[in-house]
């Protein structure tokens, strides 16, 4: 119904008022039992226990929301019931971001991919501690909650980025010490099942500084400083050669984190399908099918240099059942997806949900 009716109406508007359409429903649809009950019985997965205990955390399934859809944490109380074990929101930043001028995002139908030039539009990380302190009760301190409340029935990773702004990019104490601020308010409210430093945005002020391995070097070791109790992740970029990539992965091995999200958008225009369907004065990074390849073959390529030393998170172009099960394959625990929801609907979740 949705690639037949919903889609072909949707296609017509422009992607961003799309999404927040979406993100407005979606967000009215998870406020009541009933009509929880109902997106269930359309998209739910209920069939065998396919859950995964990954760094402590257990997932109903192992296929997760990617950042970027929910950045300012409003859909929590829906998405399990499309599927969904969990979901990354952001990337939050420590100052409300209002994003990149518009456009911010733009279809390119025939390569199934998206132009990403959001530029971090979101609230801030101490508005989105707030929202999610009031919508999940685990991360309240303030309310006695029951048991059942306790339990994890759904994960809620938090990523974090670098505000996009001149202030944080004018040096590299300032961005360090952007990322430490919410980093830190994120730890102390407890709010977060895990995190994600989010290092390699493609479309933001100053561009990706701490995808540098010298800098990396000096970022994570602030971080690791804080007192945190989750899995700590790093979302790595895709379009760096493996000299490059690996020297990212020693550092963040050495300071103990617990794995990779592998990884962001795609920045070269030459995986497109169709070259011709990107206006040439865009920026922007790819989403989708151009991201398929790359992220799977440095999944595969982490996979081997360091066995089970990190959990991996696989993310980039994954259209299918079995574009999942390639990432899988490759050496993903988890997998997350954006791209792929947008261009088959919602029902994809439940499709790859199937196939594990
Ligand atoms: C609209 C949109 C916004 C995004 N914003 C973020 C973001 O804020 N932080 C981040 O780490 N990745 C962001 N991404 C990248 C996705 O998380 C993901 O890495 C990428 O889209 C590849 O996955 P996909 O092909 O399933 O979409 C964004 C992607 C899209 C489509």
């Amino acid at each position: 119904m949705y690639k037949k009716l919903l889609k072909p109406i949707l296609f017509r508007f422009d992607p961003e008022t799309v999404h927040d359409f979406f993100t407005w429903t979606g967000e009215l649809l998870g406020r009541s039992a009933l009509t929880r009950f109902v997106v269930a019985k359309v998209y739910g997965y209920t069939g065998k226990n396919i859950s995964k205990t990954v760094d402590g955390v257990t997932y109903k399934t192992p296929i997760l929301l990617s950042a970027g859809f929910d950045y300012n944490g409003r859909l929590a109380q829906i998405l399990p019931h499309i599927s969904f074990g969990g979901e990354e929101v952001g990337s939050v930043t420590a100052r409300p971001c209002e994003g990149n001028p518009k456009p911010r995002l733009t279809r390119l139908p025939q390569s199934k991919s998206i132009i990403v030039n959001k530029g971090l539009r979101n609230e801030g990380v101490d508005k989105v501690i707030e929202r999610l302190k009031q919508r999940i009760p685990r991360f309240n301190n303030q309310v006695t909650i029951t048991n059942d409340q306790k339990k994890v029935d759904f994960v809620v990773g938090i990523s974090i980025a670098r505000t996009n702004d001149e202030k944080s990019a004018a040096s590299v104490q300032a961005g360090t010490d952007d990322y430490v601020y919410s980093f830190k308010r994120l730890n102390e409210e407890n709010v977060g099942d895990y995190y994600t430093i989010n290092i390699s945005c493609p479309n933001a002020f100053g561009g990706e500084t701490f995808a540098k391995p010298e800098l990396l070097g000096q970022l994570l070791p602030a971080l690791m400083k804080i007192p945190c109790t989750k899995p700590v992740y790093v979302k790595m970029p895709i379009n760096i050669p493996w000299d490059h990539f690996a020297q990212l992965l020693k550092i963040i091995d050495e300071n103990k984190l617990h794995g990779v999200v592998i990884g962001n958008l795609n920045k070269d225009y030459s995986w497109l399908d169709v070259r011709e369907e990107a206006p040439k004065e865009y920026v922007g990074g790819l989403s989708g099918k151009p991201c398929t390849h790359p992220s799977t073959d440095l999944i595969r390529k982490t996979k081997e240099v360091y066995g089970d030393r990190f959990t991996i998170i696989g993310v980039g172009g994954i259209m299918s059942p079995e574009t999942a099960r390639e990432k899988f394959e490759a050496g993903a625990d988890l997998i997350q997806l954006i791209t792929g929801m947008i261009y088959e609907g919602p029902g994809l979740v439940r499709k790859i949900a199937k196939s594990c």
